[in-house]
């Protein structure tokens, strides 16, 4: 082939390339999202929210923001102005950390004091093994429950996100699909960060609490990365106990929210937005909603911890996605 064709040729793969061969175009970004939008549609159907206003305009703007980015090469993220998010009543949407298709509505009916029966030796490990760590965190905090809520939250968001990243390494060393558990367990663990989102939001962390916190984390993510590791079953089972316990410790918060003994202030900002609130929502509103998440939390580690005990694989049984 002669320079003058390898050069005409390639000018012409050039020209039907087009932008895509060169950046990320935002035009493709934005179809994405829209083709990944219908795995949130079971919470969040009613409040999908295009980039610059309404749903309806959501098709329109989208054309639009095609045509014009298709005349431009973006070269970085940096060039790219932030989509402009609204919320349903035309106010512009503050948080970067959680956009509006992933708020939901708690299912507040789901069974509260559900207590899974330990029956076999595994089972009473874990439990005991709870119950060991419950007596000295309730020594230490009392009636403090704000703190105690701060600082449970930072411990509750590891699992979540030690199981799945194991089972993210598995489902590629296997070669294997994950049965959509990998995707349970992370949004376990970003559902329990969001919690102590919002509670940082009432309460600062003191110097001696934030190093509390380090320690706690540098020891227990170590040993549930080890427990997970040597046996699933056991780990989940522990968590199914550990939430258990949170259900039981936000149902004594609500009781001294009702009793008086424990200020009911109004509800903060990024919580009236992610778990849908109205606008006058209060602390006793808001865990209410945590309980209900802890509640499933609960049942699908125990859920994971059962599939393993009979048997199976987690890959086996579909994980429940849009639970928190
Ligand atoms: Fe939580
Ligand atoms: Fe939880």
């Amino acid at each position: 082939m002669s320079h003058h064709t390898a050069a005409k040729l390639s000018r012409s793969i050039i020209s039907r390339l087009g932008t895509r061969g060169f950046s990320v175009n935002i035009s493709e970004t934005t179809q994405t999202f829209a083709r990944l939008r219908p795995a949130f549609a079971i919470r969040n159907l009613s409040t999908s929210v295009s980039p610059n206003g309404s749903p309806k305009d959501e098709k329109n703007n989208s054309i639009s923001s095609d045509k014009s980015q298709n005349d431009k090469i973006i070269p970085s993220y940096w060039g790219v102005a932030p989509a402009k998010l609204t919320k349903e009543d035309g106010s512009a949407w503050k948080w970067n950390c959680f956009r509006p298709w992933e708020t939901y509505t708690a299912d507040v009916s789901i069974h509260v004091t559900k207590h899974h029966k330990p029956e076999n030796f595994r089972d009473k490990f874990a439990y005991w093994t709870v119950q060991a760590l419950k007596y000295p965190t309730h020594l230490f905090f009392q009636r403090r429950h704000m703190c105690h809520a701060m600082l449970l939250e930072t411990v509750a968001a590891v699992p979540g996100m030690v199981g799945g990243m194991l089972l993210h390494c598995k489902s590629l060393r296997r070669f294997e699909h994950s049965g959509g558990w990998i995707k349970a367990l992370l949004e376990e663990a970003e559902n329990e960060r969001m919690h102590l989102m919002t509670f940082i939001d009432l309460a600062k962390p003191a110097w001696y609490e934030r190093a509390l916190v380090f320690a706690v984390q540098g020891v227990f993510f170590n040993a549930y990365f080890l427990a997970y590791l040597a046996s699933p079953k056991l780990a989940h089972r522990i968590v199914g106990y550990l939430e258990e316990e949170a259900v039981i410790s936000y149902s004594e918060f609500l009781k001294d929210l009702d009793n008086g003994s424990f200020e009911n202030v109004p509800a903060p900002a990024i919580a009236i937005d992610y778990w849908r609130l109205p606008p006058d929502s209060t602390l006793r509103d808001v865990v209410v909603v945590i309980r209900a998440d802890e509640t499933h939390h609960r049942d699908l580690n125990h859920y994971a911890s059962d599939i393993q005990c009979q048997g199976h694989e987690l890959k086996d049984a579909p994980a429940p996605i849009g639970y928190h």
